[in-house]
């Protein structure tokens, strides 16, 4: 197992980076590529693992993806010339590839069948097999298709009505890609706000969507055509190095073109309330995406409650929220948030053994976390549980404990940020 030794800042972080692309955006610009007439772009991709996996399920269905470094170009030839896949697709540990890919797979009219590695075989696929069932799908699988491997019939979806009963933007979108491809009109009514990032880059290439707050309609038979999509910094990534500038002493760094979608701020909200130096200077719009250059300095931070409508805007980022909680004054309340207990782990439980471990004062609640601080950090062997966003929460963590953190599976972290530990080197110069 890939294990890194890291040792704590001594003279604080300085500098500019610029994060990767971001994940979801990456994803989904590679799906309307792929599905498009025409030739598409994608600049500034993210080249980790999982959106990897998604290209990889686009060529396995005929369509030519050349990748030069964080450029992709794809060869879209519409949907009706994708071809019939002869073995089965791995989605790898990528939740996103597996929930919008079967809300394509299960509109497209040939059989499919696709599976993930350990960590993705146990989380929930109903939450995106009910709803499409309901569109008229004939998906099989184990567990009644609740878990991966699925296999996917190829029938003709009907338009439908779908209320969904999971706040999840994966699901959203496959229902919203199944409803693109399906015959008739698809409504989808979604629990809370989630990321919009389907419904922003649906009409870059060329489909009509119709949203009002939380309701989406789309119209069934629509056929994507090419679009030039440079995707912004992701904030999921950029936020380690948020906290990793707030908690370092004598540290001002800045992270170059992150994108600050409102549906997706929420580390920033909350990070403020605790009182952090970050300011967010340069705003402008890549495509439809709001983006800006955000300054971090060294501060001290104060406990705040977090939950309700909040907790989806910031999912991804509660693992390091909760290292910077060890390091604020007074109680920090993390709750609303179980759907951390179905992530690439239960992180719910990899936080709370995690900051336990270096001394932290955490407690696992069934929806959320209870943290307790100020208290000093010691040093340790730490899990990443497999999960990018625990190893990299380990890694920041590492900049102010007492002694060495050793950090075991750290490969996991190219899932989302494989250049995370080079940025990292590169602002503790
Ligand atoms: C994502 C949505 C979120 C998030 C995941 C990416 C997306 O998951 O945690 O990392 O790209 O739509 P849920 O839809 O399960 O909330």
């Amino acid at each position: 197992m890939s294990t890194v030794e890291l040792h704590p800042s001594s003279k604080g972080l300085h500098g500019t980076l610029q994060v990767p692309g971001d994940k979801s955006i990456s994803h989904r610009a590679v799906i309307f590529s792929a599905l498009a007439e025409g030739t598409s772009h994608v600049y500034n991709f993210l080249t980790g693992e999982d959106c990897l996996r998604t290209v990889e399920a686009f060529r396995k269905l005929g369509v030519r993806i050349d990748q030069s470094d964080d450029r992709l170009t794809i060869y879209g030839q519409g949907i009706n010339q994708l071809k019939e896949p002869t073995t089965p697709i791995y989605f790898g540990n990528s939740g996103t590839t597996a929930r919008l890919m079967s809300g394509v797979l299960a509109a497209l009219p040939f059989f499919t069948a696709a599976y993930g590695d350990e960590s993705l075989a146990k989380r929930p696929m109903d939450r995106v097999v009910v709803p499409l069932e309901q569109m008229g799908a004939k998906i099989y699988g184990r567990e009644e298709a609740a878990r991966l491997p699925l296999a996917f019939a190829g029938e003709k979806l009907t338009g439908s009505k779908v209320n969904l009963n999971v706040k999840s933007a994966q699901v959203k979108s496959a229902v919203l890609l199944a409803g693109m491809l399906a015959e008739g009109e698809t409504t989808v009514y979604e629990k809370g706000v989630t990321r919009n990032h389907t419904e922003m880059l649906m009409p870059q290439y060329g489909i009509s969507i119709a949203s009002q707050g939380q309701t989406h309609t789309i119209r069934g038979n629509q056929q994507p055509v090419a679009a030039d999509i440079h995707v912004p910094g992701d904030i999921s990534s950029a936020a380690f190095f948020f906290v990793a500038g707030l908690l370092t002493k004598d540290s001002e760094i800045t992270i170059k073109r992150v994108g600050l979608n409102s549906s997706r701020d929420g580390i920033v909200t909350a990070l403020k309330k605790m009182g952090a130096d970050l300011t967010i200077s340069n705003q402008w719009t890549v495509g439809r995406e709001p983006v800006g250059d955000v300054t971090v300095r060294s501060s001290s931070l104060q406990a705040v409650t977090i939950g309700g409508d909040l907790i989806a805007n910031l999912i991804d980022e509660i693992p390091i929220l909760a290292l910077a909680a060890t390091q604020a004054e007074g109680t920090t309340v993390i709750k609303d948030a179980k759907e951390l207990r179905v992530k690439e782990t239960d992180r719910i439980a990899a936080v709370a053994n995690n900051l336990s471990a270096l001394g932290a004062d955490v407690e696992a609640m069934e929806d959320g976390l209870m943290i307790h601080g100020p208290t000093p950090l010691t040093g340790g062997a730490l899990p990443s549980f497999g999960d990018h966003r625990i190893g990299m929460m380990a890694a920041v963590a590492s900049l102010i404990t007492d002694s060495k953190v050793l950090i075991e599976d750290k490969d996991c972290i190219n899932i989302s940020y494989p250049s995370f530990f080079d940025h990292l080197s590169q602002v503790m110069k």
